[in-house]
């Protein structure tokens, strides 16, 4: 099927990096897609079939790698972008969101006028690992008045469980994992 080709596509791009950032962990580098024209077409071509799919009017792209997925994918679909950063690297008033990483927590930020009633939103990122980054950048999106059309990521880790962690702050909103 088309869903295969992608995801053979896909995965042929993706490379595995043994013991990166630290010993025991399998990185998955996605450079290596992003260097390649028609993958990342392919992938910026499905992203926006997903943001047309769901009805969305905004893309959320969570720093970093969601920057660089997700503002192609809404200029493809012709909706605007807003980033989700990092704490402290938003220059206007922002709603920020803290959450729970395995040891401590980290927080991330929103412009708090970036959304409002009436915005339907898909948000993008490479990988869905625990879930924590997805789920607070849903409770951002509804503290900023809008609604969630679904999350779309290239990858889910899917022993890491992340799905469950954001079934409740999904709702019936859907989790595509390309
Ligand atoms: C990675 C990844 C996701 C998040 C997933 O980003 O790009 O955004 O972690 O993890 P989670 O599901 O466990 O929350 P990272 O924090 O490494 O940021 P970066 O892209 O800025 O390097």
């Amino acid at each position: 099927t088309a869903d295969e080709k992608l995801r053979d596509l896909l995965l042929a791009h993706i490379h595995d990096v043994p013991d990166y950032p630290k010993p025991g962990v399998m990185f998955k580098d996605i450079t290596p897609l992003l260097a390649d024209a028609g993958a990342f077409a392919a992938l910026t071509d499905a992203l926006a079939e997903l943001c047309r799919r769901y009805g969305a009017t905004k893309v959320v792209g969570l720093e970093a790698r969601g920057f660089i997925l997700g503002a192609p994918a809404a200029v493809r679909a012709g909706v605007g972008f807003v980033p989700v950063r990092k704490a402290g690297k938003l220059p206007g008033a922002t709603l920020a969101q803290t959450y729970e990483l395995e040891y401590g927590t980290a927080e991330i930020e929103i412009h708090a006028d970036a959304l409002g009633a009436g915005d339907r939103v898909l948000v993008i990122d490479d990988v869905l690992a625990t879930g924590g980054t997805a789920e607070a950048s849903l409770q951002l999106i509804r503290r900023a008045g809008a609604e969630v059309a679904g999350v779309a990521v290239l990858m889910e880790l899917s022993f890491l469980t992340g799905r469950d962690r954001l079934a409740s702050a999904l709702g019936d909103a859907p989790l595509e994992a390309l």
